[in-house]
């Protein structure tokens, strides 16, 4: 085993590479979406409150486990000299392992998107559900399926970049691909941003955004943001206590956590600012909000009707394809650095072969999208067992049994056995005081697990979506 662990070249590429992997598919993606659906700003205020009281919390307690145990996610707890909580890294690694077969699959969607904007824009214009049903191995007109090979090379092409970072390691591969990547998804941001809100009709848009519906203000809207901001976050899994553990003592974890967490924030909601607006003006309020393929159907509509559209879709699929490719990396990292320090494997044929794997099960995947009738099975206390398609018993075990339990096992860990203290002195090790020390105790022993536990209820007993 090295017995030199790979630490960040510099402070910023640590920041970068934290924010890379929190901003993603569900920040430009999903965010937008769920804002328009619970009420604009009711939810955009609950957001703002749940990140600060949750999130942050959250974030500081894996990245300081992370840098404590300095340690992959399995072995940290142990580490740390809590054996009883390997069941949380192991469920962090897994679920990591999960989600990365099919968020490298989206990956791969957008890719195409990205090449289908540059070379074939009418043809996604003329029948947007058709071609993205087409994409995934289905023909509408002809009521047949196929075997989607363009879109499963595309994902194959994008797992294949993933794993040439990885290999790269962690500071001329990792740091040095995020340092491009985030400075280019910022600009490339604001310039969607000036152009969607520049559109005539944009307005109302902006105004619902702005709009304080109290209607909205549910516990489910509630329920949404928090599973939203967990996700959104990279929290409950394995990443924030591996990069945790890549840090050097002499940094700052509180202050790192909070320019993470408000990177992470002010891109989601400059992506609602960009995507709700957008639509409005040239859709109408209906267009908003249509379920999982939003991205890629309902979008098509607003590129068509924009000056420049297709050119300004290139640049929204190229965002998203950063934005996806950041995270996935850090997925990949939390993934093959456990086996490399357990195993003592290498890290050239390690991530060759755990991508090799990913992909092909993320290929399940894809295919159970449309192309396939592939089930999985699934099981909670309002439906009882159900058989819905494999991709989303997939979604459905990561998002509302795997993250929640992996953060409240972050969460119970260092609130109630390790004790907020030795978090609280991880954290000042770089010689500043935490001033926030006392909040900081509150909130994660009792605050942060408390919604943890409302979330896995409420999936589980009402069979509720909330992701
Ligand atoms: N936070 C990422 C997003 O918003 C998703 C992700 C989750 C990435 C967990 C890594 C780990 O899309």
């Amino acid at each position: 085993m090295d017995d030199k662990r790979a630490q960040w070249g510099s402070k910023f590429g640590f920041i970068l590479a934290a924010a890379g992997s929190a901003v993603g598919l569900g920040n430009i993606w999903k965010f937008p979406g769920k804002a328009f659906e619970g009420g604009g700003g009711a939810f955009l205020l609950m957001y703002l409150l749940i990140v600060p009281l949750i999130g942050m919390p959250a974030m500081l307690s894996e990245l300081s486990i992370g840098r404590a145990s300095q340690s992959n996610v399995v072995d940290a707890f142990g580490k740390l000299g809590h054996k009883g909580y390997g069941w949380t890294g192991w469920m962090g690694w897994a679920v990591a392992f999960i989600i990365t077969c099919y968020y490298s699959h989206v990956g791969g969607w957008v890719l195409r998107y990205v090449f289908s904007y540059a070379i074939e824009s009418q043809k996604v214009y003329a029948d947007p559900l058709g071609y993205f049903y087409g994409m995934l191995g289905y023909d509408p007109a002809a009521e047949a399926t196929f075997m989607p090979w363009l879109v499963l090379l595309f994902a194959l092409i994008f797992m294949a970049i993933c794993a040439f970072v990885i290999i790269k390691g962690v500071e001329d591969g990792i740091e040095r691909f995020n340092k491009v990547g985030m400075p280019a998804l910022f600009l490339i941001l604001i310039v969607l941003f000036v152009r969607a809100a520049t559109l005539p009709g944009a307005m109302e848009g902006l105004r619902y955004m702005l709009s304080l519906d109290m209607a909205k203000v549910t516990p489910q809207t509630f329920l949404i943001a928090l599973s939203q901001a967990f996700y959104s976050l990279s929290l409950g899994m394995s990443i924030m206590v591996t990069y945790g553990s890549y840090l050097p003592k002499s940094e700052d974890i509180a202050k790192n956590t909070f320019l993470v967490c408000t990177m992470d924030t002010l891109v989601a909601v400059i992506a609602g600012f960009i995507v709700v607006p957008a639509v409005f003006a040239t859709l109408g309020p209906d267009g908003v909000g249509k379920g999982g393929g939003f991205a890629f159907v309902s979008l098509a509509g607003v590129f068509e009707h924009m000056p420049g559209g297709a050119f300004f879709g290139f640049l929204f699929y190229l965002l998203l394809l950063f934005a996806a490719l950041t995270s996935s990396v850090s997925l990949i990292e939390g993934i093959v650095a456990f086996l490399i320090e357990r195993k003592g494997w290498k890290r050239t044929p390690t991530t060759l072969v755990t991508c090799g794997v990913m992909f092909l099960i993320g290929c399940l995947y894809t295919c159970s999208q449309a192309a396939f009738p592939l089930k999985g099975i699934w099981f909670d206390f309002a439906n009882g067992v159900t058989f819905p398609p494999l991709c989303d018993a997939m979604e459905f075990l990561t998002d509302r049994i795997m993250i929640p339990l992996g953060a409240l096992g972050c969460c119970v860990f260092v609130g109630w056995s390790w004790k907020p203290e030795s978090a609280i002195a991880e954290v000042e090790r770089c010689g500043v005081r935490f001033r926030l020390a006392k909040a900081f105790g509150f909130l994660i022993k009792f605050v942060a697990p408390a919604a943890v536990i409302l979330i896995l209820c409420v999936s589980l007993f009402t069979g509720t979506t909330l992701s």
